[in-house]
């Protein structure tokens, strides 16, 4: 699987220490950056790290801002993507199987490392369950044409 991970300044520490799981897993990823940690406008890197999973460059996708949210809404901008929020376990499996969700984000000052390697693990691990719930992901990609 093809992984790129993005991040602001209020996401960096979090990816970074995303970052050191997936080395230990034996994961390859691509990081979009912030680089730094400096402030940068969560857009720029929504924008970069959707784009890039939404042409088929990589698989999934993780973005990381301060709460998740403002990289989410703006990954779900770019179309055929379906970023979700996930700060638990349960909402990690399920955006995988019932939304396919391609791109996770979470918040770096929400939770803290442990559940949040957590949760990238079940996300990058599980599958979509398609069916009925394909229909249902196909009526979204109607709606972002
Ligand atoms: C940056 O201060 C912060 O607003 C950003 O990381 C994110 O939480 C926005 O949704």
């Amino acid at each position: 699987m093809k992984l790129v991970l993005g991040a602001d300044h209020g996401g960096f520490d979090l990816k970074e220490n995303i970052k050191e799981y997936l080395k230990e897993q034996g994961i390859e990823f691509t990081d979009y950056g912030t680089l730094t940690g400096e402030r940068c406008d969560y857009p720029d890197i929504a924008k970069k790290v959707a784009e890039a999973v939404a042409d088929g460059t990589f698989d999934r996708g993780i973005l990381v801002c301060g709460t998740g949210i403002g990289i989410g809404i703006a990954a779900n901008k770019v179309h055929g993507i379906r970023a979700a929020l996930c700060h638990d376990c349960f909402s990690a499996e399920y955006c995988r199987r019932h939304n396919d969700a391609n791109i996770l984000t979470m918040g770096g000052r929400v939770i803290g490392p442990g559940l949040a390697r957590e949760i990238v693990r079940i996300f990058l691990s599980t599958g979509f369950d398609g069916g009925r719930h394909a229909v249902r992901v196909a009526k979204i990609a109607e709606m972002d044409k």
